[in-house]
């Protein structure tokens, strides 16, 4: 990955791997649906579960040869309930040297369908619609295309993991990345529910006998990690956060699956610790998942609430049995920064950074971060200042000089060896965050409007939250009552007009304006 810049994904050895076989055989049952829809009308059916149809698609990757090729393969070593919808070699047409062309209303062995008008240009491009257009589709005509694509969908997806294809999870992921599903098939198959999935799934089996059904009931396929990968490496559990479309930005999903690994391996006389890190070169995590955001904003209770929950696996770290260790692959921000304070020791790559953007967005830090990296490092106080109020960030050098990366690795390769590391050397050793009030110097109070490091206007009302909570935190007489204080300020920030503006900004990539919000 850190080479490519590619997502990997092991396959077992099958013809047309993992993603392919789901890619074929929707864009063959498309072809297949043909006799009763145009391509227009089952790209904009197919528009709800993806981000563009499969004859879109098919027209931008000249596509048809190649369903041609693997469902013939398929069907070859796998059965003829693969073979290739016929209308795609009709859609091909040979030159005089033989060699085949795409497209042309000419020499074609079959005409085209005649009361669905033409389905290809002269070019031999599907006549469809562009992702986002519309086109009516009669309602039978919805039901039927979308029973029979979810139907190619789901019988590919169980196959897939029925024969341990792949993963579940990365069945899911490539589906996103690779295809822009907009949801995974056992994510959308989770969501219809298990009577509709069945439903369809059946329909399509016994419609097309040979394809795949399940071997299992259909919530046996939904137990499993989404959002993490768990590896181990010599008595170390390694959990990978992997959400590369959100540069790992955490939420209470994802949180609640580290924990859930933890107390699986806690008390395994074989683990000797753990090992949290982040999918690829660029984040261990961008922080909290801001898109969770805008639905808590203007409700303190609700955002007090899930930052506790968020919190359930910060707090555990607290007192787990065994050493756990951040190994930052890259920058850890907001929330993702807030879990690393929480590790019993931290590795990083060189050119890994620290960051709480949260005031950027008119929001105070909801999981502990006005709190633990005081208890922890209290003589880097002014450090923190900086970072909560002016959203300054810390290089992983600078870090390790003042004491709070314990060791630099100078590359990515050696990032994983360092952590197992460090994890020995932590093993049996206590670990103990102040419960007791700390002593350190406060921010200095702010006259002047507050600005970032980068010189942008910031929100007065915010940075006052801030500056009190770092102040009444430092003051509390435990470590549970500064995080309660922390928690509260949170949701004190989340119902100001800053955190609706910048939230707001956030999502619409624009840069927040806190002129008038205060
Ligand atoms: N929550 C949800 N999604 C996030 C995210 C977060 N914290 N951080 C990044 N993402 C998403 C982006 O929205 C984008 O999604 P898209 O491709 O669907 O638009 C994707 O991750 C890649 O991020 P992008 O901003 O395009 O990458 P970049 O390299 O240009 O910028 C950052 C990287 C980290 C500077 C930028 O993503 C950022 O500012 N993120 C928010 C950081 C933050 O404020 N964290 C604290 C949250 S409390």
């Amino acid at each position: 990955f850190y080479v490519t810049g590619k997502v990997p994904m092991v396959t077992r050895d099958v013809v047309c791997f993992m993603l392919d076989r789901i890619f074929d055989n929707w864009c063959n049952e498309a072809g297949f649906l043909l006799t009763g829809a145009t391509p227009a009308q089952i790209d904009h059916t197919a528009g709800a579960y993806v981000h563009a149809g499969p004859f879109f698609v098919l027209n931008m990757s000249n596509g048809n040869p190649i369903i041609i090729e693997t469902n013939t393969l398929q069907a070859e070593l796998e059965g003829s309930h693969y073979q290739p919808a016929k209308i795609f070699q009709q859609a091909i047409h040979h030159d005089n040297l033989g060699h085949p062309q795409i497209g042309g209303n000419d020499n074609l062995e079959h005409p085209q369908i005649a009361d669905r008008g033409l389905l290809w240009d002269e070019s031999g491009k599907w006549l469809t619609i562009k992702p986002g257009e519309n086109v009516d589709v009669p309602q039978a005509v919805t039901a039927e295309i979308r029973d029979r694509l979810l139907g190619v969908l789901f019988s590919q997806t169980v196959d897939i993991l029925d024969r341990d294809i792949g993963t579940a999870a990365d069945l899911e992921l490539g589906c996103r990345l690779a295809f822009a599903f907009r949801q995974g098939p056992l994510e959308l198959m989770r969501e219809l529910g298990e009577q509709e999935s069945e439903r369809i799934l059946t329909k399509f089996t016994r419609a097309k006998p040979g394809m795949p059904g399940a071997q299992r009931p259909l919530r046996a396929y939904q137990d499993f990690y989404r959002f993490i990968l768990v590896d181990e490496l010599d008595g170390v559990i390694i959990i990978t956060l992997r959400r590369p479309e959100a540069l790992n930005a955490l939420h209470d999903d994802m949180t609640d699956e580290i924990l859930a690994v933890l107390k699986r391996h806690e008390n395994d006389p074989q683990t000797t610790g753990f090992i949290i890190t982040g999918y690829g070169g660029a984040a261990f995590s961008a922080g909290a998942d801001i898109g969770r955001f805008p639905s808590m904003l203007g409700d303190k209770d609700q955002s007090i609430d899930y930052a506790r929950v968020c919190s359930r696996l910060l707090v555990y770290l607290d007192t787990c049995a065994k050493p756990v260790v951040a190994a930052l692959n890259g920058m850890a921000l907001g929330g993702g920064l807030e879990l690393v304070v929480r590790c019993h020791g931290i590795v990083a790559v060189e050119d890994a950074w620290l960051q709480f953007p949260e005031i950027t967005l008119g929001i105070a830090p909801g999981l502990g971060g006005m709190v633990t990296p005081y208890r922890r490092w209290p003589a880097a106080a002014a450090a923190f200042h900086a970072m909560l109020l002016k959203a300054e960030k810390m290089a992983a050098t600078d870090a390790a000089q003042a004491g709070i990366i314990n060791t630099l690795a100078d590359n990515h390769a050696a990032l994983l060896p360092g952590a197992v590391r460090l994890v020995r050397e932590l093993a049996g050793k206590p670990h103990t965050l102040a419960d007791t009030p700390i002593n350190i110097s406060p921010p200095a109070a702010g006259k002047d409007e507050p600005l970032s490091f980068t010189g942008q206007k910031l929100s007065a009302a915010v940075s006052a939250i801030i500056r009190q909570a770092i102040v009444d935190a430092a003051a509390a007489v435990s470590l549970d009552a500064a995080l309660e204080i922390g928690y509260s300020a949170f949701g004190d920030s989340a119902c100001t007009a800053a955190a609706r503006e910048g939230i707001g900004a956030f999502m619409e990539k624009r840069k927040p304006d806190f002129t008038l919000t205060g």
